[in-house]
């Protein structure tokens, strides 16, 4: 049996699939989460991705608590990105309610999948979430991490050794 072809398909070869734009969104309510992003997923990515700067689950969790809470002095949001509803990038902002003592602003997470980083995904969120919040913005990152000199890119500066007594 011979096969048909179809006059009407291409026979051109298939192109690989261009990659697909990145879609960033801010959350401030867990019902505002995109599609294709749930709550435990949420978590799992943080607790994953972060490796090997990862919170546990539950303190993740507990920040995003939170992060949605309408509580006077608590509050702030989430920029998530996605690509085909999969989670790839995903930042946590958190409203420490201390403005003029401390920053307003702490970025607490963030974090993009491993076979992403490096093309820009980061900065994106970063700067979509510097633009959504008022005043300054202060974060950890351990001296060893590259992602210091995303931040340094960006802006930040060290004005003040952070200093802990470990208990
Ligand atoms: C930090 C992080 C979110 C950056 O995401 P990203 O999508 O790769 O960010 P960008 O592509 O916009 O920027 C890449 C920059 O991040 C830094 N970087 C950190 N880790 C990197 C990695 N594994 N691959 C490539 N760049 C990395 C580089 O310095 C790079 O800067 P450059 O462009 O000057 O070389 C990502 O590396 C990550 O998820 N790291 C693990 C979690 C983490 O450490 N978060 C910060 C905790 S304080």
């Amino acid at each position: 049996m011979s096969s048909t072809t179809n006059p009407g398909t291409s026979s051109k070869p298939q192109s690989p699939e261009a990659p697909s734009e990145v879609e960033i969104s801010v959350v401030r309510t867990e019902s505002e989460l995109p599609n294709g992003v749930q709550r435990p997923s949420l978590v799992r990515f943080f607790h994953e991705t972060m490796k090997p700067y990862e919170d546990l689950p539950k303190d993740i969790d507990r920040a995003l608590d939170y992060a949605f809470s309408t509580e006077e002095g608590k509050g702030g949001f989430l920029v998530v990105g996605t690509r085909k509803d999969e989670l790839v990038s995903a930042l946590l902002m958190l409203d420490t309610g201390m403005g003029g003592y401390v920053p307003s602003n702490l970025l607490l997470f963030v974090a993009t999948s491993p076979d992403l980083r490096g093309q820009g995904i980061g900065r994106k969120v970063c700067e979509r979430a510097i633009a959504e919040c008022d005043g300054p913005v202060k974060l950890h990152v351990e001296y060893d991490n590259p992602a210091k000199r995303l931040y340094e890119r960006l802006g930040f500066t060290t004005k003040y050794a952070e200093m802990r007594l470990a208990r």
